[in-house]
C-alpha cells in the first residue's frame, strides 16, 4: 500500500463505503486522484489510472511511486496529469472498467471557500456529470446531496454514509450506474462500521481455520461443491 497523503475532502476516513460497493473489474480509473485514499486502499486491479488537474498533486505521487520500498509499491498504476472530462471522452472503454469520481464538491454544497488549485465551477459540474451518464461501465461518483446530480445522475442508485468533516458530521451521497454486486471486487473492507468490520473479518477467519484443518480429500471435496454451487462470476458487469 503507498502511504498515505493527508488531503482535503480526502476519503482517508471513509474509503471503506465506496470499496464496499465496487463490482469485480481489470482497469480502475480514480479521475479526481487528489490524496487517493479509496486507490490505496482497494486491492489493486490488473491495471489502474489516476487523473488529477492539479501538477503538484501528480507531481506528488510521481515521487512517491518512482522508487518506492517494496511493501509500498502499488503495482500497474498510470498516472495522468489532466482535466477528466477530456481523458474520458477519448478513452476507449471495453466495459471491464470501474470508473470512480470524487469531483471539488458543487459549490452551493460546500461550507469552506475554495480548497484546491483545480476546482470546479456549476458548468463544470454540468460537464462532468453530463459525460458520466453516457459512459458504458460501472462508475462511481461521491458528492454531496444536490438537486443538479439528481437531475443529471436521474435513475442511478445512491447510498449515503455520514462522514466526519473538521467542524461536524456531514451525510456523503454515492451514485452508481449499476445494482449493488453480490461478488465484490475486494471484501477486505465489508461492513457499515468498525464493530461490524470486526466481527464480519473475525468469522471469515474462523471459516478460514476450519478449512485449513480439514484432511486435503475432505477439503477438495467442500473446494469442488463450493465451486460447483456458487461458481464465480465473470469480472465485469453489465451497466
Ligand atoms: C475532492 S478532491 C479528491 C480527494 C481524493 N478522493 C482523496 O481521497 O484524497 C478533488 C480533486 O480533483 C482535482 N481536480 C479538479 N478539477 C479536476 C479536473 N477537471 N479533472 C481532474 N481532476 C480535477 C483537484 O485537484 C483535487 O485533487
Amino acid at each position: 500500500m503507498i502511504q498515505p497523503m493527508k488531503y482535503p475532502g480526502g476519503k482517508g476516513k471513509t474509503y471503506q463505503h465506496i470499496i464496499n460497493l465496487m463490482p469485480p473489474h481489470r482497469v480502475y480509473i480514480e479521475t479526481h486522484l487528489g490524496g487517493g485514499a479509496v486507490l490505496r486502499n482497494k486491492r489493486p486491479a490488473e491495471h489502474s489510472i489516476g487523473i488529477d488537474a492539479d501538477e503538484r498533486v501528480v507531481a506528488q505521487w510521481r515521487a512517491r511511486t518512482a522508487d518506492p520500498p517494496t511493501d509500498t509499491a502499488y503495482p500497474d498504476l498510470e498516472l495522468i496529469c489532466g482535466r477528466a472530462e477530456e481523458f474520458l471522452a477519448r478513452y476507449s472503454f471495453l466495459g471491464d472498467e470501474l470508473v470512480y469520481v470524487d469531483p471539488p464538491y458543487h459549490p452551493e454544497t460546500r461550507r469552506q471557500p475554495r480548497v484546491y488549485r483545480c476546482d470546479y465551477d456549476v458548468e463544470d459540474h454540468v460537464e462532468l456529470l453530463s459525460l458520466l451518464a453516457r459512459l458504458p461501465c460501472p462508475v462511481i461518483v461521491s458528492g454531496y446531496a444536490h438537486p443538479l446530480y439528481d437531475e443529471l445522475l436521474g435513475g442511478w442508485n445512491q447510498r449515503t454514509f455520514q462522514a466526519k468533516t473538521h467542524t461536524d458530521v456531514r451525510t456523503e451521497t454515492l451514485w452508481f450506474n449499476f445494482e449493488p454486486p453480490d461478488q465484490l471486487h475486494d471484501s477486505r473492507h465489508r461492513g457499515d462500521n468498525f464493530r461490524e468490520r470486526q466481527t464480519l473479518k473475525r468469522r471469515m477467519e474462523r471459516l478460514q481455520d476450519r478449512v485449513r484443518a480439514m484432511d486435503p480429500a475432505e477439503r477438495h471435496a467442500f473446494a469442488q461443491w463450493l465451486h460447483d454451487t456458487y461458481p464465480v462470476a465473470p469480472r465485469s458487469i453489465s451497466v
